[in-house]
C-alpha cells in the first residue's frame, strides 16, 4: 500500500523536521508512531541509524558470509517476493531446493544409487537443520525402545562442551538430557574415548562437529565410529552418530578428500551445514541430509495439499524466503567443485599468513589448529597487564570486531580472541589487522599496568580563536567514543559467539 502524505517527498527540511520528531516523540517510548511519514524520510532516518552498526565485511566474529557476487544480489533481489513453502506456485525454486540437496548428499558420500534421490531438507540454518535431526535421532530410539518393551522417557544425547548453543537449545526444547564431555587446557574438541564410555542405552546419538564454533578443530569422526561400532557389538545398542558440520561441510570435501568424517562412516546417519557459512551464501539458510530414507521416521514428515498437490514438508517454520535457496544452487553452478577448493585454499592462505603474524609478536599462544576450518583462535601468554577483551575492545577503534570469550568447561581459564576468515576476508585485510593488533598491543604496554584500560574520557579541545571556537576531538578520542557507543549498545546482550 502507498502512503500519501502532504507534503512532496524531496523537501529535504521537511524530511529532518520528521526524523527530528521521530527521535523526539516515537523512539523514546518504542512506540509506533502516530502519524505516517513520507517514504524517503522513513529511508533516510533508518539508513542514518544503521551507519552505527559495524561493518560486515570486518566482522571477523561471524561465519556467515558477508559478500556475494553482484549477478547472485540480482536474483536474490528479484526473489525476495517469492515464499518458499507455495511450492506449487514456485515448482522451479522447489526444484533447486532438491538439487542442491542431492549435490550435497553426493558430497558428503551419502551411499545412494544412480537413480535414487537424496533425503534432505533446506532450512534456515544449522541450528534448525540440528532440531530436524535431534528429532529424528530421538524419534527413532523412542520406536527402538518402545518395540523392545524398554523406557523411553529418558534421552540423552552426548557431545563435547564446545557445542554450540543450538545443542543445548535442541536439549532444552526438546526434553533430551546433554551429556558433554569436558574440555581440559590444550585439548578444546570432544575427547571420543570419553565420549563413548558416556553413551548408555538412553543416548539417541552422539554428535561430533566438523569445525568447532570455538577453535575451527576437526573431531575424530572416524575414531569415534570405530570406538562407538565396538560399543554396540558388545552391548547390543545401537548408538548412532550426527556430523554437525555446520562451518567444516564446505571445507572437508574440498580441502581435505581423504579425511573420512561423512556418510563413508556407517554409524554417521545424519550431517548438517550451514549454506550461509562457507557455503557462501548470505544469512538464511543451513541444510541436513540423511544417510537413507529409514534414518527419517515417516511420522515426522507432514503433508499438505491445501496449496495444491500433495507437499510433504519436515521444517520448523511454515513459510520462509526463496532468495537462499536460489542463491546456494547459484553458487553451487557458478563455482562448482573447482571454485570452492579454490576459494577454501585461499582462505586457508590468508589464516595461515595471519597465524603466522601473530605468531611472530612472541605475544600470543595459537590454539587452532593447521587443519580445520580457516579460524585463528589465539590466547595471551601473559595476561598479566591486560586481557584479550582489552585488545578485542581497542580493535573496535579500527572497525574491526573480533571476539574475546573464554572456553568452557573444564578450560574456563583460557580465554581467547578468534578471527575466522571468511572469502572477503583478504590478504591486504589480513595484514592491516596485523598491523593494528600490534598498534593496540603497543599502547597497552605503554598503558599502567593492572589489566584495566578504562574507556577514554572524550576530553574536547578547544580550538580556534576570538569568538568562532570549535570543539575537535582527537582521531583516538573519536574512536573511543564510537567504541563505548558500541559497548553500550552490547553489553548485557552477550550471547556467546556464532
Ligand atoms: C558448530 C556449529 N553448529 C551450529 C551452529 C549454528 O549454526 P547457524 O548459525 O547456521 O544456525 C554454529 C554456528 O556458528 C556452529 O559453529
Amino acid at each position: 500500500m502507498v502512503v500519501t502524505t502532504t507534503v512532496t517527498d524531496s523537501d529535504e527540511s521537511v524530511h529532518s523536521t520528521f526524523a527530528s520528531r521521530y527521535v523526539r516523540e516515537a523512539l523514546p517510548k518504542f512506540k509506533m508512531p502516530e502519524h505516517s511519514i513520507p517514504k524517503d524520510a522513513a529511508y533516510q532516518i533508518i539508513n542514518d541509524e544503521l551507519m552505527l552498526d559495524g561493518n560486515p565485511r570486518l566482522n571477523l566474529a561471524s561465519f556467515v558470509t558477508t559478500w556475494m557476487e553482484p549477478e547472485c544480489d540480482k536474483l536474490i533481489m528479484a526473489s525476495i517476493n517469492k515464499n518458499y513453502v507455495d511450492m506449487d506456485e514456485y515448482p522451479v525454486t522447489t526444484e533447486l531446493q532438491n538439487r542442491c540437496v542431492n549435490m550435497i548428499a553426493h558430497l558428503f558420500n551419502a551411499p545412494m544409487g544412480n537413480e535414487e534421490t537424496a533425503i534432505g531438507v533446506g532450512t534456515v540454518g544449522s541450528s534448525e537443520a540440528i532440531m530436524l535431526a535431534g528429532l529424528a535421532m530421538k524419534r527413532k530410539w523412542q520406536k527402538r525402545r518402545q518395540a523392545e518393551g524398554k523406557p523411553y522417557d529418558k534421552p540423552n544425547i552426548v557431545t563435547g562442551a564446545n557445542v554450540q548453543v543450538c545443542w543445548e537449545k535442541f536439549a532444552r526444547y526438546f526434553e533430551v538430557e546433554l551429556k558433554e564431555v569436558k574440555l581440559r587446557e590444550g585439548y578444546y574438541v570432544m575427547d571420543p574415548v570419553k565420549a563413548v564410555q558416556m553413551v548408555d542405552e538412553n543416548t539417541i546419538c552422539v554428535a561430533a562437529i566438523l569445525g568447532s564454533t570455538l577453535t575451527g578443530e576437526f573431531e575424530d569422526v572416524k575414531l569415534l565410529n570405530d570406538l562407538l561400532t565396538k560399543k554396540n557389538r558388545e552391548t547390543g545398542w545401537d548408538t548412532p552418530i550426527h556430523v554437525d558440520a555446520a562451518s567444516g561441510g564446505f571445507i572437508a570435501p574440498f580441502l581435505y578428500p581423504n579425511l573420512k568424517w561423512d556418510f563413508r562412516l556407517p554409524l554417521v546417519k545424519s550431517i548438517n551445514v550451514s549454506g550461509h557459512k562457507y557455503g557462501l551464501v548470505y544469512a538464511g539458510v543451513g541444510w541436513v541430509v540423511w544417510r537413507s530414507k529409514e534414518d527419517l521416521p515417516e511420522e515426522l514428515i507432514f503433508h499438505i495439499n491445501y496449496l495444491g498437490s500433495d507437499q510433504p514438508t519436515f521444517t520448523l517454520n511454515f513459510s520462509k524466503g526463496s532468495s537462499q535457496i536460489i542463491a546456494q544452487y547459484y553458487q553451487f553452478i557458478r563455482l562448482g567443485f573447482e571454485g570452492y577448493k579454490d576459494i577454501m585454499e585461499n582462505c586457508m592462505a590468508n589464516a595461515r599468513s595471519l597465524r603466522e603474524g601473530i605468531e611472530k609478536t612472541g605475544r600470543f599462544n595459537i590454539l587452532s589448529k593447521d587443519e580445520g576450518v580457516p579460524v585463528v583462535t589465539f590466547s595471551l601468554k601473559d595476561s598479566s597487564r591486560f586481557t584479550v577483551f582489552n585488545i578485542a575492545e581497542d580493535l573496535r577503534r579500527f572497525g574491526w570486531i573480533v571476539p574475546a570469550y573464554t572456553m568452557p568447561p573444564d578450560a574456563e581459564h583460557v580465554a581467547v580472541l578468534r578471527v575466522v576468515v571468511r572469502e572477503d576476508f583478504s590478504r591486504g585485510l589480513a595484514e592491516r589487522l596485523m598491523g593494528d593488533i600490534e598498534r593496540v598491543m603497543k599502547e597497552l604496554d605503554g598503558k599502567p599496568s593492572g589489566g584495566t584500560v578504562k574507556a577514554a574520557h572524550v576530553t574536547a579541545a578547544v580550538e580556534g580563536a576570538g569568538n568562532e571556537k570549535r570543539l575537535k576531538k582527537s582521531v583516538e578520542e573519536s574512536q573511543r567514543e564510537i567504541t563505548t557507543y558500541w559497548k553500550r549498545l552490547v553489553d548485557g546482550k552477550r550471547t556467546g559467539v556464532c
